[in-house]
Formats: C-alpha cells, structure tokens, sequence
C-alpha cells in the first residue's frame, strides 16, 4: 500500500524581475486561494534558480523583497502560510545533490524550458545549474513531503520529473519515502500571453516592456498596455469556440476571465459581437481596480526592507523545521552516517 502524506502545498516563482500578470493569475492568485482553504501552505522566492542565469546581485536582493511584498499584498499571511527565501534553508541544495545523483542528464536535456533558454545560443556554454535546474526544483519540493504545487501550465513538464525523481528515488532505495506529487494547474488564466504576440508566453523577461503588465505598472500604464494590445479586426465571438483560431482575442478574454473570477464562456456571453474598441477599456478598468490595491500595498511595505527580511527570515526558521528531518531521514536512506 502507497504511504500516506499529509496534504501540503508547496509553489515557487523565480525573483529574476519584477513579477508580471501572468504570475499573479497563474500563481499569486491561486496561493491565496489555496492558504484560504486552510491547507498548510509554503511559498518560496527561488533565488538559487534565479542565479541559473546572470543576475545582478543588488537587483536580484531587491527583486527577491519586491516578490516578498507582491506576495504579502496579494493576500499571503506570512503568519498563516510559510514565506521565505530559498538560499536561506541549506536543505535545498543538499536534496539537489542527491536527486542529481538519482536523475539521468538525458532527462534535464529533454526539458523544454532548457531548449528554450538555450536556443539558438550554445548550450554548451550555459551554466551546468541551468542543466540541473529541474532537478532543484523536485528538491523544493521533496524537501517538504509536498503533495500538491500549483504552478502555470508552462511547469507541467518540471513537476511530472519531480514525479520521475521521486519514484526513481523511491525504486532505488526500496522504499516509499517520497511523495509523488500532484500538479495543481486550474483556473481560466493557467497561461497568459503577450500582450503584443498572443502566440508567446507573458514573461517577465521579454525585452518589451509592452508585452507584459508589471505588478509595478500604475494605472495609466496598465490602460496604455491594455489599449496597445494586439487584437485581430473581428468583434468578439458569441461563443467559446469561436476564439479557437484567434490567439490575441483569446488572451484578452482569459485575462478578463481570470481578473473577475468568471468562466470563460460568462465572459464570452457578456461582450459577444462587442468590438475591442469597448472590450478593452472595460478589461483596463477591470485590471485596475484588481492591481492598483496590490501596487499600493506592494508599495507601502518596500519602504520598510528590514521588516521584509524579517518576515522571511522567520519563514526560513519555520521551513527548516519541517525540512531537517526529512533531509535527515533521506541522507540514512542513502547511506550516509549523520551527526547522530
Ligand atoms: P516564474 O516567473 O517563471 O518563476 O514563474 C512563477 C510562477 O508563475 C509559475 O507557477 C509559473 O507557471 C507562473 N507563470 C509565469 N508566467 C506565467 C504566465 N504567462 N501565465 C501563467 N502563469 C505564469
Ligand atoms: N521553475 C518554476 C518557474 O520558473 C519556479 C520553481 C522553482 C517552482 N521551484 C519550484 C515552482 C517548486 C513550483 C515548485 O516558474
């Protein structure tokens, strides 16, 4: 019989920028839904991640606070969940070290985030943590015992290795100590696209700044972003299939849908045969009204970085606690004698 696991969340975003629409919908949003169901929740800045590709060191501290503040004023209680940094609990790299002992170099090399970030440069020549950034992230998680992990749609092949780590862990070593997890990837808006090219991820490192709505973005710039967005000349469709072939139209519908926490099709029915020309100030202002308070709040607490780091620092205590005996346990099943 397959050992039983307390319920557990565990999520991750990367501190390498200031975090995007694209985190709040497909990430922050649902972090906030999932501490509100009362599950024991744990969210971590993975700087250790970050630094797989060149960061500044100053930007990467104020980005990690900045991500720390999105998240308290998006609605996590640092008190309720876990926040904390990753390079702030040693455990994460021990496990790493492992599970890079367990996975196969084939399996990271047929990761598509690694194609990506390594196209058309040469792959040699990208960092050997870039490689072996999967096997960090199933770390992450592993080192919790967590049993679900809301991401976006673009991590579901890096928690199905998780999965292949766990269970190759467990087949080695006979034994039925890690979890294999659970995906949590739900909701309207698991995948926002560019602004400007509804066929691309919104990411918060693509060199337009018009791509993406910034957490950071005030409100004219929000409306500006939103007015500027790539549309095709059609007025909406009267019904969900009819955004099939029409990627920016589609975006720009998810988005509504994932800001006003409707389904798709109640959105499509409200504007079906509007033009964008009324479509778009009604999602600007529905962006607005959603973000502002965020930005204001997110605001408010970045002029008090120490009390930032504090809240982090009693995270990484917290995480530490959960995470010693684990890592203890796995390092035995390995053989590896401990301090006793
Ligand atoms: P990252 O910014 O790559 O560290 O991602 C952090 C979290 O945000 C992950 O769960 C991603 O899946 C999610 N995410 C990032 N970009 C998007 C996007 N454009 N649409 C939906 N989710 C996203
Ligand atoms: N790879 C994730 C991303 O880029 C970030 C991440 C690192 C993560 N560790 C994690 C997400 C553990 C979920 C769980 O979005």
């Amino acid at each position: 019989m397959a050992a039983s696991f307390k319920p557990r969340i565990f999520s991750g975003i990367q501190p390498s920028g200031g975090l995007t629409l694209g985190n709040y919908l497909g990430a922050l949003k649902r972090f906030v839904e999932k501490q509100e169901e009362g599950i024991e929740t744990i969210y971590c800045l993975v700087d250790m991640h970050a630094i797989t590709v060149w960061q500044d060191p100053e930007k990467l501290r104020q980005q990690t606070r900045e991500a720390a503040a999105a998240f308290i004023a998006a609605g996590i209680d640092p008190k309720r969940s876990i926040l904390f940094n990753q390079s702030q609990v040693s455990g994460h790299a021990e496990l790493a070290w492992i599970f890079n002992c367990v996975a196969r170099i084939g399996w990271m090399y047929r990761m598509t985030q690694f194609k990506d970030k390594t196209s058309g440069k040469n792959a040699e020549n990208s960092s050997l943590g870039l490689l072996a950034y999967p096997s960090l992230m199933a770390a992450d998680i592993l080192l919790y015992h967590a049993t679900m992990v809301p991401v976006g749609e673009d991590q579901k092949q890096h928690l199905e290795l998780t999965r292949d780590i766990a269970a190759k862990f467990n087949h080695d070593y006979g034994t039925e100590f890690f979890p294999i997890t659970e995906p949590v990837i739900e909701g309207a808006a698991t995948r926002v696209m560019s602004l400007t090219d509804g066929t691309k991820k919104m990411s918060k490192s693509d060199p337009s700044d018009n791509s993406r709505i910034n957490l950071t973005d005030d409100a004219d710039t929000i409306a500006k972003k939103i007015r500027r967005a790539k549309t095709d000349p059609l007025p909406l469709p009267e019904t969900v299939e009819g955004l099939k072939d029409r990627p920016d139209a589609r975006n720009l519908v998810n988005i509504y849908a994932g800001l006003s926490g409707q389904p798709v099709a109640g959105v499509v029915a409200e504007f079906a045969g509007a033009q964008f020309g009324t479509f778009k100030p009604k999602l600007a202002e529905l962006a607005v009204a959603k973000l502002a308070p965020i930005t204001t709040e997110m605001n408010r607490l970045m002029k008090d970085p120490a009390e930032i780091d504090r809240i982090l620092g009693d995270g990484a205590d917290r995480a530490d606690v959960i995470a010693a005996p684990i890592l203890a346990r796995t390092k035995e099943i390995v053989g590896m004698i401990g301090r006793g």
